[in-house]
């Protein structure tokens, strides 16, 4: 399957944009409570995510993602965290472990079951949406994580207005995902130079939003799709900054894996050294001004 829906117009880089919220100045609060198909179409894929993810975490979460968010973070034992989209919980597990007290928020009620029954009552699981204003409402922590996640939310900005609220002064943002000026489904490939001998990074898009609809493996016959949002990272950063959220850290994570020996592994091995896999980014609420 390869549809590929623009959401938007293409913008000159620079000119400010439109983060996902046809409101987007002016207001301070706003919401956009998630589609039914939305969920219910992470409701179908739980059990797959579940059996891939498991108790612990796939292979990127365990190398690279949990320990790199984590230190990010900059936790402190007892800390509250919020595991935004925490998915089966994988994470808020992870961090309960490290002796965190953590609360995981979810659109899918699937998830959210998979969540309670894989671990420990001391974490608490809520059904929610991250776009809704009125989600879990007068809570606060001490730090927000959203991992592998923002790419699957249609409208940012009710989220980065979310995590301000949600977060105590002092506490910290850590958002991660597939890097999106590398990693865009369909848009983005590996080839090879025949002539270098090296391996590159295809890039055919980046600057317009699109949301890609992604056959999800269990659905192959249903014809059930997940979405991942493409946005540029101006558009990210626009947000954070509508929203009253101020970026203090920047990291590109590259995949812990090397090639077996061969013709091509030492090029296979440098281009995945560098082009980045993943990006994290940690914001905290920006300072009020006199
Ligand atoms: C790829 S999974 C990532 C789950 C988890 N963070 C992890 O790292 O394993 C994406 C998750 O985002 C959740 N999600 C999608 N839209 C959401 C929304 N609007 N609010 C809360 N969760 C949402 C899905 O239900 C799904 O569990």
């Amino acid at each position: 399957m390869s549809r590929t829906v623009k959401t938007k117009k293409t913008q000159q880089f620079g000119k400010k944009r439109e983060t996902g919220n046809p409101k987007s100045s002016g207001s301070p609060v706003r919401s956009k409570p998630t589609s039914k198909k939305t969920s219910a179409v992470w409701d179908q894929a739980a059990q797959w995510y579940d059996a891939l993810v498991g108790l612990k975490g796939s292979e990127y979460q365990q190398a690279v993602i949990f320990p790199g968010a984590v230190e990010l973070m900059q936790l402190r034992k007892g800390e509250s965290v919020l595991d935004l989209a925490c998915g089966q919980g994988v994470f808020s597990r992870y961090l309960s472990q490290k002796g965190m007290k953590v609360t995981g928020l979810d659109t899918s009620e699937e998830m959210i079951r998979f969540a309670r029954s894989r671990s420990d009552k001391s974490i608490r699981f809520e059904h929610g949406d991250a776009q809704d204003s009125k989600a879990l409402e007068g809570k606060v922590f001490d730090a927000v994580v959203c991992l592998l996640a923002l790419q699957n939310i249609e409208s940012l900005l009710p989220v980065m207005h979310n995590v301000k609220r949600w977060l105590k002064p002092g506490g910290r943002f850590v958002m991660v995902t597939t890097h999106p000026c590398f990693r865009i489904p369909r848009q983005t490939h590996w080839g090879w130079d025949e002539q270098k001998k090296i391996q590159y990074r295809r890039v055919d898009l980046y600057g317009s939003e699109s949301a890609i609809p992604i056959l999800t493996p269990p659905f192959a016959q249903s014809k059930t799709f997940t979405v991942t949002y493409h946005r540029p990272l101006q558009s990210y950063f626009q947000a954070l900054a509508e929203a009253g959220l101020c970026v203090d850290g920047l990291e590109e994570w590259t995949s812990h894996k090397t090639s077996d020996p061969g013709k091509r592994s030492k090029a296979e091995n440098r281009a995945r050294q560098e082009i980045p896999l993943f990006m994290a980014l940690r914001a905290v609420p920006a300072a009020l001004k006199e």
